[in-house]
């Protein structure tokens, strides 16, 4: 019985570090255009992965708009340059773009979204980055998505 006990609270110490995984990343953007991080690194073993985005500035969001987009970062340019025409309502983003892996809402200053997917949509190994489709935003607005097994 004591043993049992033992073996119980044995469990419940030895399960944290199982379950250790960050399946969520604190993202924010600025009036200067900038996000706060250059690399965000996801878990595949994350049932699902969430980034919580904050815009921590003061701009409207037609003027300084902030969202966080995923693809592979061979896709990023591509997505960018077509979504300019997609106007503001679509996040600048051509509606049903089949590159985009994972996009947020557009947010203006004191405003936040987020956006979930799930990690095993990225590959092993692949390259994959997130940015603003803001236009022009993802000259700065970009990092590296890092996937980890
Ligand atoms: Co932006």
């Amino acid at each position: 019985m004591f043993r049992n006990i033992l073996v119980a609270l044995g469990l419940l110490f030895a399960a944290p570090p199982a379950f250790a995984a960050e399946c969520s990343a604190e993202l924010t953007g600025n009036d200067a255009m900038q996000f706060n991080l250059d690399t965000i690194e996801v878990n595949r073993s994350c049932r699902e992965f969430t980034i919580n985005l904050t815009h921590v500035g003061k701009l409207a969001k037609n003027v300084m708009g902030h969202n966080v987009v995923i693809s592979k970062t061979e896709d990023m340019n591509g997505i960018n340059n077509d979504g300019m025409q997609a106007g503001l309502e679509n996040g600048y983003i051509k509606p049903a773009d089949t590159r985009v892996i994972a996009q947020s809402d557009m947010i203006g200053g004191g405003e936040s979204t987020s956006v979930s997917f799930d990690p095993m949509e990225l590959e092993e190994g692949g390259a994959y980055s997130f940015f603003c489709s803001f236009p022009g935003h993802a000259s700065l607005m970009k990092g590296v998505i890092t996937v980890v097994p």
